[in-house]
């Protein structure tokens, strides 16, 4: 399992937001080139949705796959009242030939995106993973080199950490409290309910700019 949110910041505060989380959590921050494949399964089999994504990481040298499969998020008048999304995630390394090997179980490309950016990844209550990605969208099938922005102003911020059964309120707790120090630059919500850009992120942006100028003098 894993607990999850995510927002929008408009582009010009992400190095605000940059400045902001080195500072928080003091390890530097890496940066990422993926090329998402959706997959959807043809033979609609059940109610279970059978989605699935291929994650090309193409910054390597050899470029490495891995799989992925999230889950429907926790339901119930509890996890009504939590802001943060309990869900099942499931994702594995995979070899180069996962493509193929999809197809042939009967699954289709549905979409693909390219998503480049920078995750801060460390332990703060949770081992917490905060990705901030610039989508891009792709002209033909598979042309990473041709991808265009789908929304160049915007970029998406997730948080995500990984929880069980039996921690997942700990760890709830832990992804709330580190929300909080965000707060000022951008609103974090369960997955697909957005909450919009914050109106104070302009001037919190401002601010934290200014502090590091400050810094360096
Ligand atoms: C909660 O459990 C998951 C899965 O076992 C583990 O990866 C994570 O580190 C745990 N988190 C905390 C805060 O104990």
């Amino acid at each position: 399992m894993e607990c999850a949110v995510e927002g929008i910041i408009e582009t010009p505060h992400v190095e605000a937001l940059e400045i902001l989380l080195q500072g928080l959590c003091g390890v530097p921050k890496e940066r990422f080139k993926i090329h998402e494949l959706c997959l959807k399964s043809a033979t609609n089999l059940g109610s279970v949705s059978s989605d699935v994504r291929l994650l090309c990481d193409i910054e390597q040298p050899i470029p490495t796959w891995t799989v992925r499969h999230v889950g429907g998020a926790m339901r119930g008048a509890g996890a009504e009242q939590i802001s943060v999304a309990v869900r099942t995630m499931v994702e594995s390394k995979a070899s180069k030939n996962v493509l193929r090997f999809f197809y042939a179980l009967g699954y289709k490309l549905d979409h693909e995106l390219l998503r480049t950016g920078f995750v801060f990844n460390f332990f703060k209550g949770a081992q917490i993973k905060v990705t901030v990605t610039s989508l891009h969208k792709m002209p033909k099938v598979h042309a990473t080199e041709e991808a265009i922005p789908v929304t160049p102003g915007i970029q998406l911020v997730e948080l995500t950490a990984p929880a069980s059964a039996d921690n997942y309120s700990e760890v709830v707790a832990a992804v709330s409290s580190f929300c909080e120090y965000l707060a000022p630059l951008l609103h974090l919500s369960k997955p697909g309910v957005s909450a919009g850009v914050v109106p104070t992120a302009a001037a919190a942006a401002a601010s934290l700019m200014s502090d590091r100028g400050n810094k360096t003098l």
